[in-house]
């Protein structure tokens, strides 16, 4: 994943993305000051103002707001008339199903794709020793990483956003045992994973500040990556 193309918050709200590309987001928290509230529904913002850190309310609002931003841009819409509803496990949708996206926050970073081609999941984890949930509950026994995850902490990490994000594909999320999707390293940084009959097609990358990033979908995708200033 490259995100060495840039756009800003403003060209997002103004210029138009194209509707039937693929697009991954990634955008730092510290845009939290350049997002208005008003972007937000008033359910969002009861819900960010329960958190009881700067952080998280920060995290929340530029997650929330980028995800209304993208959208009122594809749909070309007011960011509050996007038509969300939630589906198996409280995922959120577009009503008419006319595209698909994912979100996902963690630490100082938020990440979103969207697809008007297949649903989509997307994972980010910033490294949290105290968070941790043992090796033993996500790799699966036959699990086959690519060579470049030299430690064990990084073999975590890109296991669990990987395993994260087929995961969320289809609201599942947690609720799936990570231990049972097996991943198998294809081309470049991507993976196969498979459970139950699934089988999906994802990329994973680690951010210099060592958080990971991974999407999933059933079918292989070519996505822009763009970096959010
Ligand atoms: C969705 C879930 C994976 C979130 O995990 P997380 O690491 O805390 O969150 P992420 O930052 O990666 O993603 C959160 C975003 O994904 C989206 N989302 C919510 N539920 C989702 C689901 N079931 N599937 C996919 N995406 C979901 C939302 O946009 C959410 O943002 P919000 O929390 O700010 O509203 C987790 O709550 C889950 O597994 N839920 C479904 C099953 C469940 O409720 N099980 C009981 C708890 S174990």
């Amino acid at each position: 994943m490259d995100f060495s193309s840039i756009i800003s918050l403003e060209e997002l709200a103004t210029n138009s993305l194209r509707r039937h590309a693929n697009y991954c987001f990634l955008a730092p928290r510290s845009l939290a000051k350049r997002v208005d509230p008003t972007t937000l529904i008033p359910a969002e913002v009861e819900r960010m103002q329960l958190f009881k850190f700067e952080a998280d309310r920060e995290r929340f609002l530029v997650a929330h707001g980028l995800k209304r931003i993208i959208l009122s841009n594809i749909l070309e819409c007011s960011p509050q008339e996007i038509p969300l509803v939630f589906g198996p496990g409280n995922k959120p949708y577009l009503r008419d199903g006319q595209c698909h996206f994912n979100l996902s926050h963690s630490g100082n970073w938020i990440v979103m794709m969207i697809s008007c081609e297949t649903e989509v999941g997307i994972d980010v984890e910033q490294p949290n020793a105290s968070g941790e949930v043992p090796f033993s509950m996500v790799s699966h026994p036959n699990d086959d990483l690519h060579s470049t995850l030299k430690t064990a902490e990084q073999q975590f990490y890109a296991s669990w956003t990987l395993k994260e994000a087929m995961s969320k594909w289809d609201g599942r999320g947690l609720d799936r045992p990570f231990n049972e999707i097996r991943l198998e390293a294809t081309s470049g940084n991507t993976y196969r994973g498979y459970h139950e009959g699934t089988i999906w097609h994802a990329r994973h990358a680690t951010l210099g500040d060592g958080a990971h990033i991974a999407y999933a979908s059933a079918n292989p995708l070519q996505v822009f990556h763009l970096a959010v200033s």
